[in-house]
């Protein structure tokens, strides 16, 4: 029997990994101009930490997660997302402490069980960030930008933004009785998930897919918004104008994750098929006191990467392509052999990259790799060279050969 991928999942091969490397490259290269700090966290949690953080009616933590008990009797969940166990951390190692805004970001695996289709796995991969401790809204209109710059770098065409306030809690309770009141006479007429939504958390049932034509005229969050909130949202506002940042206000905008006050945000893009959200994320003020830790502010963003991999893919974007070989060694004997193995390594360990047959093919089979490897050179050793102390460099390009002394083949190579 031959084994399979478990549904979900992706194995990113050569020849496709260097998007992914180009694309994490970015994403590093913008957190340290934006000044965020990598942090590396677990890729399991305790459940619970889930279930507080993200929320118990999400569908993320109903639905979608992976959860399991270990040997030890404790139910663990795979990461559904960065957010909450960043948090974790922040409080369990007291980053609190530290006098700066604390600026973190993350590249690595999350997990959802959810019906795959195109740029949606059950393993997938996030590049985020987080801020704490600040709720100035320049850092609400930073984290914004950063995405957006990110996808702008990669070489994205067509993303926008969309951003919207869903304020502080007493906010959304008085916006909850009012689109309550507004989608009781539609009960209905609308799909069983969003009946149960209205019962348990209402604000959800904006996001239907399906049911979109029903809520034209709900009442907008915006609206509700008391003096603090709708201050902090202009503030956002005057600041991505200001940042040359486009957006549109989007006041139906709720995010999946229970966590988020005030800022919330989307990018969106054509090209995945059905899906157009390729990441999002918000300011999330009690999330830190929610799982425990003091209570501190945080603002931040979750991008998914298949999603970017594959728009670049469709729009066809070139990517800085990964150097190819400096040199292909040929050994033509048993004793050009072992020297052939010798001299590699020194190349290599002079910063040239290096490679040479393993598999005793013949010289023609050898020189075809060396053009399929697109080498610069190729370096023959003859058994006769090699009593002579000489190799024969060629250039791949203008076909040219000369001898070369062995002691300076990487000088000639660099030259
Ligand atoms: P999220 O909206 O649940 O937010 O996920 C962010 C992004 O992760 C999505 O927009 C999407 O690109 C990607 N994503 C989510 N699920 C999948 C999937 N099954 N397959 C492929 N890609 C997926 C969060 O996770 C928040 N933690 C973001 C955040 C950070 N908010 C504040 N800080």
């Amino acid at each position: 029997m031959a084994f399979q991928k478990p549904t979900g999942t992706q194995d990113i091969l050569p020849g496709n990994v260097e998007n992914w490397q180009f694309i994490e490259e970015k994403a590093r290269d913008l957190s340290r101009r934006f000044n965020y700090k990598e942090i590396r966290t677990p890729i399991f949690e305790q459940t619970e930490l889930f279930e507080r953080g993200v929320g118990e009616t999400t569908d993320v933590v109903e639905k979608e997660m992976y959860t399991f008990r270990d040997k030890g009797d404790r139910s663990m969940t795979l990461r559904p997302e960065g957010t909450a166990g960043v948090v974790r951390s922040y409080v369990e190692n007291k980053l609190y402490g530290e006098p700066d805004t604390c600026k973190l970001y993350y590249i690595g695996p999350m997990f959802r069980y959810e019906r795959p289709q195109a740029g949606r796995q059950r393993q997938f991969h996030q590049f985020g960030i987080e801020a704490f401790g600040a709720i100035d809204p320049s850092i609400d209109a930073e984290v914004v930008a950063f995405g957006y710059q990110f996808c702008r770098e990669i070489g994205l065409q067509g993303v926008k933004v969309e951003i919207n306030s869903i304020g502080n809690p007493a906010v959304r309770a008085a916006y909850r009785d009012t689109l309550l009141n507004f989608l009781n006479p539609l009960r209905d007429k609308l799909c069983k998930d969003c009946q149960s939504r209205m019962d348990r958390n209402p604000l959800r049932v904006l996001d239907c897919k399906v049911d979109q034509q029903y809520f034209t005229d709900a009442p907008s969050i915006l609206d509700s918004l008391d003096e603090e909130c709708a201050t902090h949202f202009e503030k956002v506002k005057q600041h991505l104008t200001a940042m040359g940042v486009e957006y549109t206000i989007n006041h139906r905008l709720v995010r999946g994750l229970d966590y988020y006050t005030h800022t919330a945000f989307e990018y969106k893009a054509q090209g995945i098929g059905a899906i157009d959200t390729i990441g999002g994320g918000g300011r999330y003020n009690g999330l830190v006191a929610g799982i425990g830790g003091p209570d501190q502010p945080g603002v931040g963003f979750g991008i998914g990467l298949e999603r970017i991999a594959l728009i670049l893919e469709k729009q066809g974007i070139a990517i800085p392509q990964p150097k190819p070989l400096d040199v292909y060694l040929i050994a033509l004997g048993e004793q050009a052999e072992d020297e052939v193995t010798k001299q590699l390594h020194i190349l290599r360990t002079q910063g040239i990259i290096a490679e040479k047959d393993y598999k005793g093919r013949k010289m023609k089979a050898q020189m075809k790799s060396a053009d399929r490897m697109q080498a610069r050179f190729t370096a023959i050793l003859g058994d006769d060279e090699l009593s002579r102390g000489e190799i024969a460099l060629k250039s791949m390009a203008t076909g040219e050969q000369k001898m070369v002394p062995l002691a300076r083949l990487a000088e000639e190579i660099i030259k």
